[in-house]
C-alpha cells in the first residue's frame, strides 16, 4: 500500500510510478486526513510505502501527522519504506522519517531519495527548464531501480544528505516551524480569475475565494497554490512576480493528492 503526499507534482508522480510497478494500491494522504480514514488493514506479508518531498530536510508535517494516526490492523507491517523526493540534498531525513516510524513500533526497512525539480520558491528560483528536464529525465531509471529493489524488499539506505545534515534537519525544523506559523505573506494580483483553483488544491482548505483568494489557518507551505494557480498571480511577499512556476508535466491542477472530486472541477 503506497500512501504519499505532493505538493507541486514530483512526488505525485513517483508514487504512480511505484504503484503502477509493484501493482499496489495508492492512498493520498490529503483525503485520508480530510476524511478521516486513518485504518487501513494490510494484507500477510504486504508492503507499505510512504512517498513524500524533503521539506526542510525532513518530512512535511502533513506526513508526520498522519503516519502518527495510520493503523494497520491486525498485521504489523513487515516492510516499510520511504520514498522522498528532494531538489538538492535530503539532509538527516531518513532519521526524521525513522523517529516518526519507530514511534509507532515499526522498523524503516528501506529509504530512497530521488532528485526531482525544485519547487521552494519562497527562498531564490525553480530549477532553469534545461535542469528540471535533465532531472526528470534521469528520474526514470533511478525510479525503476528503486522499484526492484522495493520489489525484492530489500534493506537499502540511500540517502543524500550534503553537508551537516543532522544540523540542517534540526535547525532546518526550527526555522520552518516558524515559516509554518500562518500564511499571512500570500495575497493574489490582478491577474487573479477568480477560477478557485487555489482553493480546491490547498491540503489544508486556508484559501476561501470571493473574488479574490484569503488566506486564513494552517498553511503548511507546500506552495501548490503558487504553483499551479492558471495565472501565476499568487505572490508570497514582494519579489515572486517575475519568478517561473513549476509543475510536474504529468500531474494536473485536478489530479493533485486526487482532488477528483466533483465540488473540486473548477468554474471558468
Ligand atoms: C517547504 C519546502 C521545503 C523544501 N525543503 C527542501 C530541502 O530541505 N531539501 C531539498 O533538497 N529540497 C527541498 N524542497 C524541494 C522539494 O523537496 C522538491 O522540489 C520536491 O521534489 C517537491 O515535491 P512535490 O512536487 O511532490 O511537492 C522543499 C520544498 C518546499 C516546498
Ligand atoms: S488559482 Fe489563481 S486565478 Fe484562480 S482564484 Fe486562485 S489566485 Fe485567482
Ligand atoms: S495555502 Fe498554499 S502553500 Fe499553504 S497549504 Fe494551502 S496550498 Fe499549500
Amino acid at each position: 500500500m503506497i500512501f504519499y503526499f505532493s505538493g507541486s507534482g514530483n512526488s505525485q508522480a513517483a508514487a504512480e510510478a511505484i504503484a503502477t510497478f509493484q501493482n499496489d494500491q495508492i492512498v493520498s494522504i490529503v483525503q485520508a486526513i480530510q476524511s478521516a480514514h486513518y485504518h487501513y488493514a494490510l494484507k500477510p506479508g504486504e508492503k507499505v510505502i510512504f512517498v513524500f518531498p524533503v521539506y526542510a530536510w525532513a518530512p512535511p508535517e502533513i506526513v508526520s501527522q498522519f503516519i502518527s494516526h495510520v493503523t494497520f490492523g491486525e498485521i504489523d507491517p513487515d516492510y516499510i519504506s520511504v520514498v522522498v523526493t528532494y531538489s538538492k540534498q535530503t539532509g538527516d531525513c531518513l532519521n526524521a522519517a525513522r523517529q516518526l516510524i519507530e514511534k509507532r513500533g515499526w522498523q524503516v526497512t528501506s529509504f530512497y531519495s530521488l532528485k526531482m525539480p525544485h519547487n521552494y520558491l519562497i527562498v531564490g528560483q525553480v530549477d532553469s527548464y534545461e535542469v528540471a528536464y535533465q532531472k526528470l529525465v534521469t528520474s526514470v531509471p533511478t525510479l525503476r531501480e528503486i522499484n526492484q529493489s522495493i520489489a525484492k524488499k530489500e534493506e537499502v539506505f540511500k540517502e543524500a544528505r550534503g553537508l551537516f545534515p543532522r544540523l540542517r534537519t534540526k535547525g532546518g525544523s526550527f526555522l520552518f516551524r516558524d515559516l509554518s506559523k500562518g500564511p499571512t505573506s500570500f495575497f493574489a494580483n490582478d491577474h487573479c480569475i477568480s477560477c478557485k483553483v487555489c482553493e480546491k488544491i490547498c491540503p489544508t482548505n486556508c484559501i476561501k475565494v470571493k473574488k479574490k483568494p484569503k488566506w486564513e489557518g494552517k498553511c503548511i507551505k507546500c506552495l501548490a497554490c503558487l504553483h499551479y494557480c492558471p495565472k501565476s498571480a499568487i505572490q508570497y511577499g514582494k519579489k515572486m512576480e517575475h519568478k517561473k512556476r513549476y509543475t510536474h508535466p504529468d500531474v494536473l491542477w485536478h489530479e493533485l493528492n486526487q482532488c477528483r472530486n466533483k465540488n473540486r472541477q473548477p468554474k471558468f
